[in-house]
């Protein structure tokens, strides 16, 4: 295949906040995972500091905490000060500690140097509960929630920018689940009050691509609102766990920006394309799975809804699917990067995680490594470029047969250095391909950054690592072009120096 690029034609400028992430108190995430104070890694703060450095290194920059379902009968108030009162989490039906609130959140945060972005209790919670919860983290000492930041040992505002009125109040199984209009209404109130604790806050609302959720809603808080949140799992095993094998994935990649389409057309309808973002605030290949959780059934024993959690801590279940999947869908986020000004892969510690911790230290898993080269090696500004075929592979997906692009490929300039930065994605599971990349000007040297491991089933687990970034000088370049050959199930990045 050829491939045209233009490196003076910038479609679009990356948002660093596309490669964001997200953590929920659920199972091993928080606990025993980014914070474990008993831990011989852990910093003065029972941080781990062996997750937070392959978290800079991945240059983690927002990151959405405490849910996810949790936060939807979450009391911010049981989770600050001295005295921690535990409760029990309906949501995951496990008793939740409070030892891990706003405050270790937010300097936690300000260790990695990433943005927080809280997720508010829009469940069970008022507008009253969520602006005080800003006026706690943002006001400087007026009021009683200020004071009481400061009296809690946080003199300085801890400046959260990023807010979120609820997490998928849209469904059933959330808590506190609302109707179209009853959620329109709970969001106009809530954004009034915490705008006015903070007129400087960004907010987000939680949302789906259909139409009744989001007339009223834009209709009414439009106005409140920068951003628009949305959530995916393409592989739903939440009950069942019945994993898609490597071809199924592939099969998920066919209509990737199929809710960004949605959303991009809806906000277009209201004029407020250019004011209102997309937020992609969890997504992840596969969902969590937890059975029994959210059921009132009774008879059900602890044991039938705690134990299938460690299922999705299984090293084994993250194997280059899921790293060919997650490089599309950041391929597919850098193409639609005019209207997704930030996205959160879900989550980033353990269940279904970048990274995985046990006793001796950490697993930096496929995917982990497919965000080091889009963070590290990809570039700032979406270049227009032309491939001249799009081959189609035939594959077998849950829901029957379906064609995929065969090659996912998106061209990029790094601002800084002048370098084109392209990803070419090849999913094809046994065969490999070639590319030749035209630009019209000289290339004076090319790398090629790859990841395929040894099979399209490989894995990284304690002590093994099947899945790593190998570099490449490309051999030769040519004046006004180079090429490159590609492996199978493969993510590559080729940077081209001109
Ligand atoms: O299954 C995990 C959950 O997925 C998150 O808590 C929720 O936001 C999403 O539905």
């Amino acid at each position: 295949m050829k491939l045209a690029v233009n490196a003076d034609r910038v479609l679009s400028r990356r948002n660093m906040m596309l490669y964001g992430m997200f953590i929920e108190h659920f199972h091993r995430q928080v606990y025993g995972g980014i914070y474990d104070p008993d831990s011989p890694f852990a910093d003065e703060d029972g941080l781990r500091t062996d997750v937070m450095d392959a978290l800079r290194h991945i240059g983690i920059p927002v990151l959405r905490w405490p849910g996810g379902c949790f936060v939807s009968s979450y009391d911010w108030k049981k989770g600050v000060g001295p005295v921690r009162t535990p409760v029990f989490d309906k949501a995951w039906r496990v008793e939740e500690s409070n030892a891990f609130g706003t405050d270790e959140y937010v300097r936690m945060c300000r260790k990695l140097g990433c943005e927080p972005y809280i997720c508010t209790n829009a469940g069970t919670g008022t507008a009253q509960e969520m602006s005080d919860w800003v006026e706690y983290c943002n006001l400087k000492s007026e009021g009683e929630y200020a004071r009481q930041r400061i009296q809690n040992g946080w003199r300085e505002p801890h400046a959260v920018k990023y807010w979120s009125i609820g997490n998928e109040n849209y469904g059933g199984w959330e808590i506190g689940a609302k109707t179209a209009n009853e959620w329109s209404r709970l969001v106009t109130e809530a954004a009034k009050m915490m705008l006015r604790a903070d007129p400087s806050i960004e907010l987000s609302v939680a949302a789906l691509p259909d139409i009744d959720w989001n007339v009223e809603l834009i209709k009414r808080a439009g106005g409140q609102l920068s951003w628009i949140s949305i959530h995916e799992y393409w592989d739903p095993i939440h009950t069942t766990n019945a994993l898609a094998n490597y071809e199924q994935c592939m099969a998920y990649t066919a209509d990737l920006g199929n809710q960004i389409r949605q959303f991009k057309g809806l906000l277009t309808a209201f004029g407020l394309e250019k004011r209102i973002k997309i937020a992609f605030d969890e997504w992840n290949l596969r969902g969590w799975y937890h059975p029994n959780s959210h059921t009132t059934r009774p008879g059900l024993t602890p044991e039938e809804y705690l134990l299938p959690r460690d299922k999705n801590d299984l090293n084994e279940s993250y194997t280059m699917a899921d790293a060919v999947f997650t490089a599309c869908f950041l391929n597919e986020l850098l193409r639609n990067s005019d209207i997704v000004g930030m996205a959160n892969y879900a989550p980033c510690v353990n269940t279904r995680g970048l990274i995985y911790t046990h006793g001796g230290g950490i697993v930096r898993r496929a995917t982990y490594h497919v965000f080091d080269l889009f963070v590290n090696r990809m570039g700032d500004e979406v270049l227009d470029a032309y491939a001249d075929s799009s081959e189609l592979w035939r594959v077998k997906g849950k829901d029957g047969e379906t064609d995929v692009s065969l090659l996912d490929i998106v061209a990029t300039r790094d601002s800084a250095s002048g370098a084109v930065c392209v990803s070419i994605v090849n999913k094809h599971a046994s065969e490999g391909r070639t590319v030749e990349i035209e630009l019209q000007k000289a290339v004076r040297s090319a790398e090629l950054y790859s990841l395929a491991g040894d099979s399209c089933e490989a894995y990284n687990d304690v002590g093994v690592n099947r899945v790593e970034i190998h570099t490449d000088t490309v051999r030769a370049p040519m004046v006004n072009r180079c090429e490159v050959t590609v492996g199978p199930h493969s993510v590559n990045v080729v940077r081209i120096s001109l």
